[in-house]
């Protein structure tokens, strides 16, 4: 699993990668820097006015006036005091609001920062073709947008700064210190061995078993995708009790995993704290025995102590930004992977302007293959004259779905040339072609929104009147007025809640409302009722008036209609003509038809005169279909 591997915390080629994003920001990163400087300094001012105010006014009244601070200090104890009280009041106030600076300012450039990276990378998903997604499961592609550019935003937010501020106090504490009494200073330093020891002990524990409860989490998610999605199967063969028991596993090495990494936790603190505690004391016997021999002031020793209490939690925090950064390492490795995979599928640089006038379109000699060389289409030449209506039939995984994809452009032909209005479509622009086409797939797709907003696609020039005759043409418009917001009706997620035929439909007018000048429909009203079909096949006949259309079919009536059919059979085109012609021929054709065909001819032909004899056909026609189930056979699963 991707997601499972953990490099380097430090990274200089992705770390400058990443610094290009602030690029943009440089501004607000630049004072927050500023800041944070002023931030580190302040904290280091409040030890040294304590000793100040020891050594000056409380132990040693004689004190020596050296600093031009000492000048300004008043000689008089009190009104001295309440000077240090308020530069140390002043002290705080300052740290109070660079902090505060500091913060909101990289924080908000944190996110404005993820925020281009986050379109950059939805940019580049738009822009990858569709044998990348083939290849690349969806999860993973939505872990990279969310996810991992949240690791990135923890990166900014408190890894790179929080550590910068860290280093500076630590570097201002040591320096100060020094100045201080180099000997108290080495003896405060003495302990940090030990204490980097341990955080390193500590973080190699708790990164085992922080990758165990990724592991975990990641099973468990897809444990309940799965089983959610199947709730139905589940709860109808009665699998709840060995399904909670399959769950209870895998929630157990969860818990299991988090356990081990509480207990890390439970001794790092303590020990850490522990080995602070004991640098104090040492230092407080050492400086005592210093002041004793008159070297240093009781003010240094009260500074080091302060110092101190500061000194080790930077230093324990570590460990922690450590995981952030080897986190935020490991997500731009996967980021920047994804934004560096160029889209095998392109608009060319000099591209040809899209032809006027009636169009035809041709394939040539074309071979294609999803993989290597299994060949799905084979020598495939064909020419569709404009305005003509051509049917295409064949069993399942023939290649009919495959000839619209490569239409489209969906996928680059191995050999030969797919051309419209004799320009290779691989000279036009991938907007300019697709623009042209109306398709209706035979799952239809739905997004969250309005009937409307589905059918309008963002597709702004659309006037309402044309949704609404679009609408009318499918014969959608009589379901749509039984809808109680109509047009306005909220879609849900894929058009949950709509049957498939009913999506059908408005896919049907999406297309139809687009006025594309080709139109592709495969196997689009698969999933319609006879009657609904019945009623579709007149929209239909309007819809391809004017314009060369590729029809994938499995409906008699339609197949009928067209002016040629093709038969693919695996992978190569193997018969055209019309309806007759190819009946005549008794090849491949003629078998389909004898074998799904007539009974649906039958049906239909039922279906005819049992309206001109019957008002009411809504009643007959699922009875026709149920007593006849070859009528809305489909030729793909035959
Ligand atoms: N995205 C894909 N990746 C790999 N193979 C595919 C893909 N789509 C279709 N195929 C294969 O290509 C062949 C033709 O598929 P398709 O054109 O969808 O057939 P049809 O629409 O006639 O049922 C099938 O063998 C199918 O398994
Ligand atoms: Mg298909």
């Amino acid at each position: 699993m991707e997601e499972e591997v953990l490099g380097k915390a430090y990274d200089g080629r992705l770390m400058r990668r990443l610094v290009r994003y602030l690029r943009r920001y440089r501004g607000a990163v630049f004072v927050s820097l500023l800041f944070l400087f002023a931030q580190s300094l302040a904290q280091v001012a409040g030890p040294l006015l304590t000793k100040l105010a020891i050594d000056r006014y409380l132990a040693k009244p004689d004190h020596p006036v050296t600093s031009p601070i000492d000048r300004w200090l008043a000689s008089d104890t009190w009104a001295g005091l309440v000077q240090i009280s308020a530069l140390y009041l002043a002290a705080l106030l300052v740290g109070f609001l660079c902090e505060f600076v500091q913060t909101y300012l990289m924080q908000r450039t944190g996110q404005l920062a993820m925020f281009d990276l986050r379109r950059e990378l939805m940019e580049h998903l738009q822009r990858l073709d569709l044998a990348y997604y083939d290849r690349h499961p969806v999860g993973r592609l939505i872990t990279r947008v969310t996810t991992d550019v949240d690791a990135l935003n923890e990166l900014w937010a408190s890894g790179l700064v929080t550590i910068l501020g860290d280093v500076l106090m630590l570097s201002f504490i040591v320096l100060t210190m020094l100045q201080l009494s180099p000997g108290m200073t080495a003896l405060m330093l003495a302990v940090m061995p030990l204490v980097v020891l341990v955080t390193a002990r500590f973080r190699s524990y708790v990164q085992q078993s922080y990758r165990r409860i990724r592991v975990a989490v990641a099973r468990i998610n897809a444990y309940l995708q799965e089983h959610v999605n199947g709730m139905a199967v589940l709860q109808l063969f009665n699998r709840e009790e060995r399904s909670r028991a399959d769950f209870d596993r895998i929630n157990r090495d969860h818990m299991e995993a988090f356990k081990d990494a509480i207990q890390a936790y439970g001794w790092f603190y303590p020990v850490v704290e522990f080995l602070g505690m004991l640098a104090l004391a040492l230092l407080l016997a050492y400086g005592s025995f210093r002041i004793r021999a008159g070297a240093i002031s009781l003010g240094v020793l009260i500074a080091f102590f302060q110092y101190g209490l500061r000194f080790f939690r930077p230093i324990q925090d570590l460990s922690e930004k450590y995981n952030i950064l080897q986190s935020a390492m490991a997500a731009s490795e996967r980021v920047f992977r994804l934004l560096d995979t160029s889209p095998s599928i392109a608009s060319p640089a000099d591209a040809r302007p899209f032809p006027e006038g009636p169009l035809a379109i041709e394939f040539e000699h074309v071979w294609f293959a999803y993989k290597d060389e299994d060949w799905v289409l084979r020598d495939v030449s064909f020419r569709i004259n404009p305005g003509e209506t051509i049917a295409v039939v064949g069993h399942t995984g023939a290649g009919k779905t495959t000839l619209a994809s490569l239409l489209l452009r969906f996928y680059d032909i191995q050999r030969g040339s797919i051309r419209v209005g004799g320009i290779a479509i691989r000279e036009l622009a991938l907007d300019d072609l697709r623009r042209h086409f109306g398709v209706v797939l035979q799952d239809p797709y739905l997004f969250t929104g309005t009937v409307d907003s589905n059918i309008r696609l963002g597709t702004q020039w659309i006037e309402e009147e044309a949704v609404e005759q679009a609408a009318g043409q499918v014969n959608l418009l009589e379901f749509v007025r039984e809808l109680p917001e109509g047009f306005a009706q909220p879609v849900r997620e894929r058009g949950n809640g709509f049957s498939t035929g009913q999506k059908q439909l408005i896919s049907f007018a999406r297309a139809l409302a687009h006025n594309p000048r080709f139109l592709i429909l495969d196997e689009a009203t698969s999933s319609v009722d006879t009657e609904t079909e019945f009623r579709v096949r007149e929209a239909l006949a309007r819809l391809v008036e004017g314009r060369t259309s590729l029809i994938i079919a499995h409906r008699l009536s339609t197949i009928q209609r067209a002016d040629r059919i093709f038969v693919m059979h695996k992978g190569k085109l193997r018969e055209s003509g019309t309806h007759q012609e190819l009946l005549a021929l008794r090849g491949i054709y003629w078998t389909l038809y004898q074998l799904q065909y007539k009974d649906q001819e039958i049906a239909n032909a039922r279906t005819i005169h049992g309206s001109s004899e019957l008002p009411d056909r809504k009643i007959l026609v699922p009875g026709l279909s149920q007593q006849s189930p070859a009528g809305t056979m489909d030729l793909r699963d035959r």
